[in-house]
């Protein structure tokens, strides 16, 4: 459990002692001009920044010695103008100070939001995974966090930042984890660890119940490992549950690409791909933690796509449970045959919303760059979910669902194939498409598709640059909050 303890004091007079004391600063123009508070110690109020290069950068942070005390300044940019600038602002803060036992931060802040936001991003950025190195780094010493501030801070929202760091730590470690590791069966035991909560029930379902349950989709993609799939349902229902929120997730615990085989550039990093699933199984589990009044069925599709003798060919055809067929033109193309199998298990509940959650395809970061979602479905389920991501402070962005791409998608022998091979036109969008044909309808009789969006996260999920803002290295982490905040703002609707 993340130890800090966090704080707000209204006069730096009543800081902890030893403590490294935090100031901002603002860029105007080609200077750093450090923000005044009534406490400032006043060798730092007239120290000549521009002597030192320190402009105000944002996330940009210097020490400065006087006497015998240090101080840290941190660049705000143009000053904070957002609850996710005080995140980032926050995360740059956790992420350099690491050093240090005690901070104490002396900048002016808006609002009870941001100063919570601040908090969240120093909570976030703690995360080493450290795990297969013999020398460990130094961990991070930080164990008091003071912020100079006339806002109060309920002991409540503290324990819902260090549950989300929590949940965060123990998704990233998932993720992180490499696939000799970490296969089916490992990410279904290792979920259902942390299951023990009250109202959470977990099934895993192996080959035999897959079979038994027509999860075809799921079996096909793993038919090619030693090391079978799985199914994992988790399901947490509150007595009072105002809606019913399901979640589908991709958990491909390496994609090797398959008989399809990935080029050796493309496949490194590929232990990224079960993303989807570790992050809705963990964010369903801090739901239920949390005690929101939402019921929530997450079903996450585990396999490992491997080529071999027993490996799923290109051009063998795969029926669904639903009755559909797919001919498999690319092997590669596996995410979206193992999210079929777990939308249609959604759709046959009837829930209010579904959210399906995939590091699908590479063309999301052609499209959107290594930092955004991509989000496509419904126009009501998009704007759920645009909101959510919102007020958690996480970049999503709303791509199409064009019809006349669908065409790309139809085959000589089956309903359907998985991917039309060589034409590279809209990928993220035709992944989408197909995905949408696993969506089931709310009634037989007008046949109006049940709510839902779909989430690629193929780049943010894993970020293989530096760390920056309140986002680490390696698995990010990416989406749990924002799914976290759509159950809060579910929880607040009343039902139909
Ligand atoms: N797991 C990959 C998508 C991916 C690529 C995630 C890069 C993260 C980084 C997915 O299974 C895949 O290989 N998709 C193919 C689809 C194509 C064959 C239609 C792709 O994007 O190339
Ligand atoms: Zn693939
Ligand atoms: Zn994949």
């Amino acid at each position: 459990m993340t130890s800090i303890s966090f704080k707000t004091i209204a006069d730096s007079a009543k800081a902890p002692g030893n403590s490294i004391v935090i100031y901002g600063v603002t860029s105007e123009g080609d200077s750093g001009v450090i923000l005044r508070s009534p406490f400032i110690d006043k060798a730092i109020a007239s120290a000549d920044l521009n002597s030192l290069n320190f402009r105000g950068k944002t996330e940009s942070t210097t020490r400065l010695i006087s006497g015998s005390q240090t101080f840290g300044l941190v660049g705000l940019g143009r000053g904070i103008s957002s609850v996710s600038q005080a995140r980032e602002i926050g995360g740059a803060i956790g992420r350099s100070f690491k050093d240090q036992k005690s901070l104490v931060i002396d900048i002016p802040l808006a609002s009870t939001e941001e100063a919570l936001a601040l908090f969240e991003g120093i909570a976030f950025v703690q995360y080493e995974f450290s795990k297969y190195k013999s020398s460990k780094e130094t961990p991070s010493k930080i164990s008091t966090v003071t912020l100079v501030s006339q806002f109060k801070i309920s002991a409540a929202q503290i324990r819902k930042i260090k549950l989300l760091a929590d949940t965060l730590n123990s998704t990233r470690d998932l993720i992180n984890t490499p696939g000799n590791d970490l296969y089916p069966a490992k990410l279904a035991e290792l979920i259902a660890l942390d299951a023990k909560i009250p109202n959470v029930k977990i099934e895993i379902w192996d080959e035999k119940k897959l079979a038994k349950e027509k999860c075809n989709g799921i079996l096909a993609v793993g038919s090619g490992s030693v090391r079978g799939p799985r199914l994992v349902k988790i399901t947490y229902s509150p007595a009072n549950a105002k809606a019913h929120l399901a979640l589908v997730g991709k958990g491909i615990t390496f994609d090797t690409g398959g008989i399809s085989l990935k080029p050796a550039t493309g496949i490194l990093g590929m232990k990224y791909d079960m993303a989807g699933a570790a992050t809705v199984g963990q964010a369903t589990l801090a739901i239920a933690k949390l005690g929101l009044p939402v019921k929530v069925t997450a079903f996450l599709c585990i396999a490992e796509n491997m080529p071999s003798g027993s490996a799923t060919r290109p051009n063998d055809v795969v029926t669904f449970r639903n009755g559909k067929t797919v001919e498999i033109t690319n092997t590669d193309a596996e995410g979206r045959i193992v999210m079929a199998d777990g939308l249609i298990l959604a759709s046959e509940l009837k829930p209010d919303l579904i959210v399906d959650l995939a590091t699908l395809t590479g063309a999301a970061r052609v499209a959107l760059g290594n930092r955004y979602t991509g989000l496509m479905g419904d126009d009501a389920s998009v704007e759920l979910v645009k909101s959510a991501a919102q007020s958690a402070g996480e970049l999503v962005w709303h791509m199409p669902l064009p019809e006349e791409l669908f065409e790309l998608l139809q085959s000589d022998v089956a309903d359907m194939m998985n991917s039309r091979v060589g034409n590279p036109a809209g990928g993220m969008l035709v992944a989408g498409l197909f995905l949408r044909e696993f969506v089931g309808v709310k009634n037989t009789k007008d046949k109006t598709s049940l709510n839902w969006a779909h989430l690629d996260f193929a780049t943010a999920a894993n970020n293989d640059l530096a760390a920056y803002g309140s986002t680490v290295k390696g698995a990010t982490g990416s989406m749990i909050r924002t799914l976290v905040s759509l159950a809060e703002q579910l929880g607040t609707k009343t039902k139909k």
